[in-house]
């Protein structure tokens, strides 16, 4: 593995050795174990959009590892008027030992990789959140003990948050239902890949048809950044694909609620559900620090 672009880059092996390493940090850091596997190693992060959870993780992450971030915002670097990417990627590469990138197109994401000479993980961009997802399975295996077999249910938006679930669990074993508008389906590539499982994946426009049986009921919001100037007609498009009480009763009486966050309450989710599991969606946001902290030893050590 050279780079965390997209899950439909990793082998199956891959997901599991990531998720495996992320308990196995996670354990060290609970219990005062040393495990300063990057010291002396540095990570550029550069934002074009906003973050509270992947800029903080990453950021302690880092340090906790015996590294160092550099926060690069967008909008401060010469990127933001106009320098290319293929000449950042190669200035970057002189002077860090790996880049993260949030950013809106995925091939800016995939030009950096392509024109460096270091790792490069994307920290979202709008066809994929990779960091994201794998926290999310590092959560449901945690809490179930395993993941073959089981049903995640999306709800919503079939952004970023769809697509790399959808990859996710598909080579990770489990089940996938998407209940998204017709206008709003996952990407075409995904939906691609996502042929070879016709027995483990279903899309569908009824969310109530999407929570039968689900193990694990997920959502995210409406309208991701950069869609904000849509914010009206999807607003209307997405009534109706909600967690709330109803869609929670079709679900296993045992069902995980996760949030990627940040949660619009009273849109994609019900305060009543999103307080009731809050647990859940607080552990997923840690783990996003544990499963980073995998990606960072994988990629950098
Ligand atoms: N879930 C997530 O990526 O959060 P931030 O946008 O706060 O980084
Ligand atoms: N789909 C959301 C995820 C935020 C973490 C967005 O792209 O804004």
């Amino acid at each position: 593995m050279k780079h965390l672009l997209k899950l439909l880059d990793l082998s199956p092996e891959e997901i599991t050795g990531l998720l495996n390493l992320a308990d196995q940090l996670k354990y060290e850091r609970k219990h005062g174990i040393p495990h300063q596997r990057l010291t002396g190693k540095t990570l550029g992060m550069i934002f074009q959009k906003a973050s509270t959870r992947t800029r903080v993780s990453f950021e302690v992450g880092m340090f906790q590892l015996g590294g160092m971030a550099l926060f690069l915002s967008g909008g401060d670097l010469q990127i933001g008027r106009g320098e290319s990417v293929s000449d950042t990627a190669r200035v970057l590469s002189r002077y860090l030992d790996g880049i993260m990138i949030r950013t809106f197109g995925q091939d800016e994401a995939e030009a950096l990789a392509d024109y460096g000479s270091i790792p490069v993980i994307n920290g979202l961009t709008d066809m994929a959140h990779p960091c994201q997802a794998l926290a999310d399975l590092m959560t449901i295996r945690e809490a179930k003990g395993s993941l073959e077999g089981l049903k995640l249910c999306y709800i919503g938006d079939g952004n970023n948050m769809a697509n790399s679930l959808i990859v996710g669990c598909l080579k990770t074993g489990m089940r996938i239902t998407a209940a998204c508008p017709k206008p709003y389906a996952p990407s075409d590539t995904v939906l691609e890949f996502a042929k070879a499982y016709r027995d483990r994946f279903s899309l569908t426009d009824s969310p109530m048809l999407a929570a039968s049986d689900a193990d694990v009921l997920y959502t995210d919001v409406w309208a991701s950044m950069g869609m904000e100037s849509e914010k009206a007609e999807r607003a209307k498009a997405f009534q109706g694909y909600q967690i709330n009480a109803g869609i929670v009763r079709e679900a296993k009486p045992d069902v995980m609620i996760l949030h990627c966050l940040p949660a619009h309450k009273g849109e994609e989710i019900t305060s009543e559900v999103f307080e009731a599991h809050a647990g859940e969606i607080f552990d997923e946001a840690e783990n996003r620090l544990h499963i980073q902290k995998a990606i960072l030893v994988t990629l950098l050590e």
